[in-house]
């Protein structure tokens, strides 16, 4: 995908929802631009992008999210992963360690006695961090950091020089930090050479949706999700989140922990990346600022993200294989209903436009959103999409919502979706309080799945073949077991047989009866049912007019092997086995061309199966 075809994606759900979140946010005037770093005070206040990349490289986006700024303290975990690659863990864990401060990112937090600074996401220890990056010359080194930065990103990054000057000239702070971490033996060179380092990394330039990605990069094991690029050796992500999880936000982790729970960095350009490690990375940039030099808005949409869409690292989908059991098309894979050759072309013509997705595990954020990208870049073509609840476990407050939301997006476009088999009470509870009234009448819930691609095949007859709705065949002649006998034969077989009509829900034929007659169904349609283990029945096929059963009469005698019920008023001919016996003397051609023309039925038949289940192992 280029990245403009990256950019937002039109009517999703998720995009709709960062919409609404920027909406809500983009009001808050609370928080003050950084000053102290005199470039940075030419920052907008109002500019506020939301991004979240996904670890297949998905991007939603909304806001300002190509407004460049420079990416500050989100460098440090991204150069303490660089450190850890050039100088190994135990190397970096004597400059520096891995305790929260608990104070703010410029408190000289160095412990009494060693003077290591508590954790390289204070300036002290991400001086320290910095002082540890390979490379023979500072250019090395500079252009170390540089590639693995634009690697994290995905394109290449450069300098904000006007910043990094500006922080040059006045990084006092830093520079007695970096003095006391030379006096402490820390920094084993004139510190003036790691200073330069750090504020060159604090002045790289970024954009939000780099945060989004460098995010997506750390929650997919230090792989660019677009690019495939690896940003960082896999064993480093581990360490980098954990900092980042105990050390990011500073004296404020505790809370954000507790509120946010997503690995997360924050900087003084108004950048926050958080992390949901192995599902996506999340991006927001708003110059506006706190007390503790977190982005105010940030801090904000982080919490409702979590909050709203269930991403609390502590509170992880169980694992599943992947939430999509199963997924196919209705051109791939039709209901039980048997189809004649009219009905199953329509069908075959127009089945494509329906995606069918078997769901099984924990529906989340993570786990619900490939199945909601599907169903949006299915776009115009798409009619239906049904989805199947069967062995779904869980659906959180987060995922109904999006249901919801996803049916609003289809009805926009006409498109409709089909629930089935929403087994469990609370499973999708308040599906019905979230679902705008208005689309309603754009989702079915069926009880069954075969039922619900019923539905939709019905829907699809309905929309491009009327006139095929409830065929029903006029007499014998017209019915396809009976196709290419003489009008001789037909009226012998009427002579031979006799008619019978049953009323909805009348058994016609009982499992274990004896298979001792032979039914073409001229009008009504039946369905083959068995009684299951468990109690309760399953419904194996249903028949409409123009389709035979019982043909065990004709083949091989024995007993029933299911029960034939009546779903509507439907009159069927009956021709008994000594009928037929009497037949197959009399008019032997009849009988042969009876047969072929069950072989064919039969045939189609066992295409159709074939397909299905090449559908489902596919
Ligand atoms: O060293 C400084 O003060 C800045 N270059 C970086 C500080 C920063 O981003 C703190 N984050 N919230």
């Amino acid at each position: 995908m280029t990245p403009s075809e990256l950019c937002s994606v039109p009517a999703s759900p998720i995009q709709r929802f960062l919409e609404g979140l920027h909406r809500r946010f983009a009001a808050l005037d609370q928080g003050r631009v950084a000053t102290y770093i005199p470039e940075l005070a030419r920052a907008d206040p109002s500019w506020f992008g939301i991004v979240v990349a996904t670890v297949d490289g998905r991007v939603y986006e909304v806001g300002d999210t190509c407004q460049p700024f420079t990416i500050q303290s989100i460098s440090k975990p991204l150069v303490y992963g660089i450190a850890l690659e050039d100088r190994g863990a135990e190397r970096v864990r004597r400059a520096v360690g891995v305790e929260p401060s608990g104070e703010a990112f410029n408190s000289i937090s160095l412990e009494p006695g060693s003077g290591r600074p508590l954790n390289p996401m204070i300036n002290a220890g991400a001086i320290a961090t910095s002082s540890l990056v390979g490379g023979a010359t500072p250019a090395d080194r500079l252009a170390r950091v540089l590639g693995a930065l634009s690697a994290y990103a995905g394109r290449p990054l450069d300098i904000d020089e006007a910043v990094f000057e500006s922080e040059r000239a006045t990084g006092h702070r830093n520079r007695a930090i970096g003095h006391l971490l030379r006096n402490y033996d820390i920094l084993s060179d004139d510190p003036e050479a790691a200073l330069d380092l750090y504020f060159k990394q604090c002045s790289v330039r970024i954009d939000c949706r780099d945060l989004a990605l460098i995010g997506a990069t750390l929650a997919n094991g230090g792989i660019h999700p677009v690019s495939g690029e690896r940003a960082v050796d896999a064993e480093a992500v581990g360490p980098i989140l954990s900092v980042m999880t105990t050390c990011g936000v500073y004296d404020f982790t505790g809370e954000w922990v507790y509120r946010v729970g997503m690995p997360a960095k924050s900087g003084v350009g108004g950048g926050i990346v958080a992390v949901l490690p192995g599902q996506l990375g999340v991006g927001v940039f708003s110059p506006a600022l706190d007390d503790r030099g977190n982005s105010v808005r940030g801090v904000q949409v982080c919490e409702a993200l979590s909050r709203e869409l269930g991403l609390h690292f502590l509170r992880p989908p169980r694992a599943a294989s992947s939430t999509v059991r199963a997924r196919y098309t209705l051109a791939e894979m039709r209901s039980k209903r048997r189809r004649g050759a009219h009905e199953a072309r329509v069908l075959d013509a127009h089945g494509a436009g329906t995606l069918v997705f078997e769901l099984q595990g924990d529906l989340r954020f993570a786990t619900l959103e490939p199945v909601l990208r599907a169903v949006v870049d299915a776009g115009p073509a798409l009619d239906f999409a049904v989805l199947d609840f069967k062995r779904v476990t869980q659906a959180d407050a987060a995922a109904t919502r999006l249901l919801a939301a996803l049916v609003d997006a289809c009805s926009v476009r006409g498109q409709q979706l089909v629930f089935t088999r929403v087994r469990r009470d609370g499973l999708l509870s308040s599906f019905a309080a979230e679902l705008e009234p208005r689309c309603a009448g754009a989702v079915s819930f069926q009880p069954q799945l075969d039922l619900g691609l019923e539905w939709c095949e019905r829907a699809l007859l309905a929309r491009h073949a009327p006139a095929l709705e409830r065929p029903a065949c006029p007499g014998l002649a017209e019915h396809p077991l009976c196709f290419g006998a003489s009008a001789e034969d037909i009226a012998a077989l009427e002579a031979a047989g006799e008619r019978r009509h049953d009323e909805p829900g009348t058994t016609i034929v009982r499992r274990g009866d004896p298979a001792n007659a032979l039914y073409l169904l001229l009008s009504g349609e039946v369905s083959v049912v068995i009684a299951l283990a468990q109690g309760g029945q399953r419904r194996l096929s249903t028949l409409s007019a123009g389709m035979t059963f019982g043909e065990a009469a004709l083949l091989a005698g024995g007993k029933r092997s299911a029960d034939i019920r009546a779903d509507t008023p439907c009159e069927c001919h009956v021709l008994s086995v000594a009928a037929l016996g009497r037949l197959e003397v009399e008019r032997s051609g009849l009988m042969l061309q009876l047969l072929r023309n069950l072989l064919r039925s039969s045939n189609e038949t066992v295409v159709r199966l074939t397909a299905d289940v090449a559908a489902l192992e596919a």
